[in-house]
């Protein structure tokens, strides 16, 4: 029978973080304050190797996962990461392998993506406003940037897109419309989170939290929407299409409707834990048994006993939690896991 964790979940998906680093310093990320240069990234010999990575994948594959995505930190800035898409693409049971990006390093890498056999692309975009943008990616890059890899992986026919904007009150909520308009034409498909509080570090309140039905109410009422069914068991976006029959969108809407009951995904940190969920407090090593001689089985092992008690639903539960709770839980990180 296949693997199901004590909540009857099957595990699906395994996004796996090929890097803690970026190039960016999103305040609700990496805040510049902390990220700084006095900053301990993780040493190179603490990041599993993309012999490791491979060897895990296949063995969670086995377990059930029939779709990879690659994600940081930024995972351009993992040297050589056209290898490790191509070492995944050659693994059977890997229908879907795709990678979530700021897409600053775009245009160099997309190529090399291209023929290692990548399939899809997300690019995170928050909004077109540069002085906005600035101030969402503490002061890294401009908008141009990002469209210039969002026009490159057009070019390289990754194409319909999926484009993620955190929508945060106050900061970018009065450019969603804008946002929205131009995907729409572009034909990608833009997808808006609910600002989370994953990790500890970003301050997050409730107040900054733009809800998925205001969103929607927001652009539908310059072009008109309709909701639509899923693609797929136990994906994370609502889906709705414009009523004009000229794309959709996505509404990732983890804090006012969470979607806990279908969260099929397990992550894989660059130095080789495994996490049940992105609230986590802590993950399961891997890559100790693995240098220490596991085999394939003994590793199998471990994950199936780590899925197996897996009774993670932290976005079903954050409201019953009080702010000093939620204060004092040790969260993993969102650079460290990829979201
Ligand atoms: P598709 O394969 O195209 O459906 O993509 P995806 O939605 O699985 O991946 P993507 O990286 O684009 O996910 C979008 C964002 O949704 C993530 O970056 C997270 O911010 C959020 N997200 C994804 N999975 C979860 C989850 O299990 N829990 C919560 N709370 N948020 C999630
Ligand atoms: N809340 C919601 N989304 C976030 N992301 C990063 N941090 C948060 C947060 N605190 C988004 C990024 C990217 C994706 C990987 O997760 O903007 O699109
Ligand atoms: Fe980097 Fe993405 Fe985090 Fe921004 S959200 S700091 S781009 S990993
Ligand atoms: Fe899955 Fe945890 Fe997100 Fe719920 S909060 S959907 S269990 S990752």
């Amino acid at each position: 029978m296949d693997l199901q964790d004590k909540l009857n979940r099957p595990l699906r998906d395994l996004r796996i973080s090929v890097t803690d680093r970026c190039n960016f310093r999103c305040p609700y990320c990496m805040p510049a304050e902390i990220f700084n240069e006095r900053y301990r990234f993780l040493p190179k010999p603490h990041l599993l190797t993309f012999e490791e990575i491979t060897r895990l994948t296949r063995i969670i594959v086995r377990l059930g996962a029939v779709k990879a995505r690659l994600t940081g930190g930024e995972p351009l800035l993992r040297q050589d990461v056209e290898k490790l898409v191509e070492m995944l693409a050659a693994l059977k049971g890997v229908d879907d392998l795709a990678m979530t990006t700021n897409a600053y390093l775009l245009p160099q890498k997309i190529d090399a993506l291209k023929a290692a056999g990548l399939k899809r692309l997300t690019i995170s975009l928050d909004t077109l406003d540069d002085e906005v943008f600035r101030q969402m990616n503490g002061e890294r890059s401009a908008v141009d940037k990002v469209l210039e890899g969002i026009f490159a992986a057009e070019e390289a026919g990754f194409t319909p897109l999926k484009i993620n904007a955190v929508a945060q009150r106050g900061v970018n909520d009065h450019t969603l419309v804008e946002l929205a308009r131009f995907f729409k034409e572009r034909g990608h498909i833009l997808r808006f989170i609910e600002y989370m509080d994953v990790g500890n570090m970003n301050g997050w309140k409730m107040e900054q939290v733009v809800p998925a039905a205001e969103i929607v109410a927001l652009i539908n009422a310059e072009m008109p929407l309709e909701p639509i069914a899923g693609n797929y068991y136990g994906e994370v976006a609502r889906r709705y299409r414009y009523a004009d029959g000229e794309g959709e969108i996505g509404l990732i809407s983890s804090v006012t409707q969470p979607f806990c009951g279908a969260c099929t995904r397990m992550r894989l940190s660059p130095e080789g834990q495994i996490f049940t969920c992105l609230f986590a407090i802590e993950g399961t090593s891997l890559r100790d048994p693995l240098r220490a001689g596991a085999s394939d089985a003994e590793l199998e092992a471990i994950i199936r006993a780590t899925w197996g008690e897996r009774i993670d639903r932290y976005s079903e539960i954050r409201s019953s939690l009080t702010q000093e709770v939620r204060d004092r839980r040790q969260k993993v990180e969102m650079y460290h896991i990829g979201g």
